[in-house]
């Protein structure tokens, strides 16, 4: 029988300590942590995903203010709101909700964003400090797997670890990740030819590719530790990347979607803005 990692009972765990954490910098400082999120059009995933991360900020007591502007603003108009919040005080942290409309350019919007600011780490400064290993913030995602694995007492050191999918948000971070712990790490991607002989092989499996059932009980060993990161709406239903209730079967740790890695993305987000705020509770230079 497989172990269910639970990401609903961490995140609680984490968010009730830092809780604490952000009563200390209140009483210390006057003043909440403040976070800005930013989304752009009607996509109505980015909307549940934003209105998931004010909740989880106004339960820890982070400020969090929401700007939601119209699909038609333009880069100029989005860059304008980004000045005035790199200038603002009150606010500590960043995040600009990706994807973006078609007709904005996201790496100059994430370029725009002030580095001490920028709590999702996607800032070229602060991805080129997470490859140094000298950081103040890791990517959400990625961040909250490893913390998963912490609680569970997963060690990764000498495990061959497989990552399906290569983006700058999760695949690229968690392989890098995996690497500082001393994992021997695969990235698997569109244009691998048979990704199973790699998650065949593999102690660990990390899968963020977007698309519903891709990982089947065939593609893995016994014994194997499967981590999902997709989060897929089929018929109103969400879903994962992994085909669960057959690949389940197989692992000795899994992760369920939902209740998995998606809320300790977003513990992630809180803990990264209170870093932020003390960073700069002496102002931004
Ligand atoms: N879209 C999907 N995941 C993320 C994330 O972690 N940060 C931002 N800004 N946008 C996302």
């Amino acid at each position: 029988m497989y172990t269910l990692i639970d990401g609903k009972l961490v995140s609680r765990l984490l968010r009730e300590k830092l809780k604490t954490d952000i009563e200390t910098f209140i009483d210390s400082n006057g003043y909440a942590p403040g976070l800005a999120v930013i989304v752009v059009g009607n996509d109505p995933a980015s909307a549940v995903y934003v209105r998931n991360k004010h909740k989880a900020c106004c339960e820890v007591g982070i400020r969090s203010i929401q700007i939601e502007l119209p699909e038609e603003t333009t880069e100029k108009e989005l860059l304008a709101k980004i000045e005035l919040l790199n200038a603002d005080e009150a606010i500590h942290g960043i995040l600009v909700q990706l994807p973006l409309p078609k007709h904005i350019n996201e790496s100059v919007i994430i370029n725009a964003i002030h580095p001490n600011k920028d709590v999702d780490a996607f800032h070229p400064i602060n991805v080129g400090k997470i490859m140094l290993g000298d950081y103040q913030f890791l990517p959400c995602t990625p961040a909250g797997i490893m913390a998963l694995l912490d609680y569970y007492e997963i060690n990764v050191a000498g495990k061959n670890c497989v990552v399906i999918g290569r983006s700058n948000i999760v695949g690229k971070p968690m392989a890098h990740l995996l690497m500082e712990r001393n994992g021997t790490v695969t990235v698997c991607h569109s244009k691998t030819k048979n990704i199973a002989e790699f998650t065949k092989n593999a102690d660990i499996i990390i899968v963020a590719v977007g698309k519903a059932g891709f990982l089947t009980a065939d593609m893995i060993r016994e014994g194997a530790i499967v981590i999902d990161v997709g989060i897929n709406r089929i018929d109103g239903k969400l879903c994962g990347d992994v085909d669960f209730e057959h690949v389940s079967l197989k692992t000795s740790h899994i992760t369920p979607v939902p209740g998995g890695v998606g809320p300790m993305t977003i513990t992630t987000l809180l803990n990264n803005t209170l870093v932020a705020a003390w960073q700069q509770h002496g102002g931004i230079s």
